[in-house]
């Protein structure tokens, strides 16, 4: 048995309720609320990124497990830093791994944390003693003003892979769908993605109902054999959307308490924390752990996608036991520590991005995370203990 041992996770410093935002932007907060099912997003400091992210959410795990037993650090990302080397590599540094590590970093869009997590579950059952850390750490941004703004957000999931696992047992049958198309991209020159939103959601729904007729033509359970089901949220409505989808292509149709128990409790984190991408069906799947109910023994799915695109269903068993590895309190005390910030203090957080001289400059001492990055000199990054 391979699958999800230990999961955790980090998000940005300050967070603005999107009623914050909605009169600039001139739309009814309950727009963002109820129609994208958004309260919050959360806004990184100037001295955080998908590695100090990435970073602070791995650490509780290393921690915990032993810094000996990671063998293998995948990154997920697409809020990449470098074009050449790994953000997993000053992970790996700031951790204080030993050498003996293989690192590397993983892109399509929001998915390629899923692939992660098959090519650790394919480690593993190459070496059952192997455990494998996979880190998934996203800032998304769009243009200000633009439709996507109230989408934005910023979050790592960080989570290993192991034989005998505490949280999901995952089964082997997998469906997959991948078909080119451009509902959501981002070009090297930019810092702000270019989407196509509507065009993106049909997309979306398209590659989750080809993963999923994979994944029944592969020997997977039936859509009603599934007691819940984590999609990936770039903003929690799509949940619901996506579960019609799979519901009406199954046949079967949904009441309202079904769906609801079926997916809101997915829900939790991800309308605090807005769209994270990589991380965003894990912790989608954190929170649904966290919810009170007991889940020992039921079929998990986990629906990821990445535009471009590139979507993934699987499923899973919660094993016996998982509350005893949860850090549920933890989770709830990070979102609630945030700090609310107004809409001119987000602004002008957003608009120091792209930097007058990026090769050099300095970033003040925000975050409350346990690292920071410290800046860029002569066009190196430097990342250091916050504390
Ligand atoms: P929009 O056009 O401003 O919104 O942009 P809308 O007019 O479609 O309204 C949204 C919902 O609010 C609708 O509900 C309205 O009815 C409702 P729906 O009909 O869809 O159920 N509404 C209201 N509800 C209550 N009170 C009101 C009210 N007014 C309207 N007063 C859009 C929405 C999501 C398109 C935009 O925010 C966007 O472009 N976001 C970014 C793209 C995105 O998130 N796409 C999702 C699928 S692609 C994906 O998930 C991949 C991604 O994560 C990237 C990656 O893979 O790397 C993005």
């Amino acid at each position: 048995m391979i699958g999800i041992d230990d999961l955790a996770m980090a998000t940005g410093t300050y967070r603005i309720d999107l009623a914050g935002i909605a009169g600039r932007l001139g739309a009814d907060p309950a727009k963002y609320y109820q129609g994208l099912g958004q309260t919050e997003m959360s806004v990184v400091a100037e001295d955080e990124d998908i590695v100090t992210l990435g970073a602070a959410a791995a650490l509780p795990i290393v921690e915990r497990a032993g810094r000996d037993q990671i063998r293998t650090l995948l990154f997920a990302t697409e809020t990449g830093i470098d074009q050449s080397k790994s953000a997993g590599v000053y992970v790996h540094r700031l951790l204080d791994l030993p050498p003996n590590v293989r690192v590397v970093e993983l892109k399509q869009a929001c998915y390629s944390s899923t692939a992660a997590m098959q090519f650790a579950a394919a480690l593993v059952a190459r070496n059952p003693a192997e455990k494998v850390l996979v880190i998934a750490s996203d800032i998304a941004r769009y243009e200000l003003g633009s439709s996507a703004e109230p989408t934005q957000g910023a979050g790592a999931a960080a989570f290993t892979v192991t034989a005998d696992p505490a949280l999901l047992t995952l089964e082997p049958a997998a469906g997959l769908f991948t078909t080119d198309v451009m509902d959501f991209w981002r070009p090297n020159h930019r810092v702000t993605a270019i989407v196509d939103g509507h065009s993106s959601i049909s997309a979306y729904l398209e590659a989750i109902g080809g993963a999923f007729d994979d994944y029944r033509a592969q020997g997977g359970a039936d859509f009603g054999a599934i007691d819940r089901f984590c999609y990936h949220q770039p903003f929690t409505k799509m949940a619901r959307k996506a579960h019609q989808h799979l519901a009406e292509r199954s046949g079967i149709e949904l009441d309202r308490e079904t769906l609801a128990a079926q997916v809101d409790p997915t829900m939790g984190y991800n309308r605090r924390i807005g769209n994270s991408y990589t991380a965003s069906v894990y912790l989608a799947l954190q929170a649904l752990l966290d919810d009170q109910a007991d889940l020992s023994g039921e079929r998990v799915a986990i629906a990821s996608y990445g535009s471009g695109a590139v979507a993934e269903f699987l499923a899973g068993t919660v094993p016996d036991g998982y509350r005893s590895a949860l850090r549920n309190s933890t989770n709830e005390q990070i979102l609630a520590d945030r700090p609310q910030i107004d809409d001119d203090s987000y602004l002008a957080r957003q608009r120091t991005m792209p930097r007058d001289d990026p090769s050099n400059y300095t970033t003040g001492h925000e975050t409350r995370g346990p690292f920071r990055f410290a800046g860029v000199r002569q066009d190196q990054r430097i990342y250091q203990a916050a504390r």
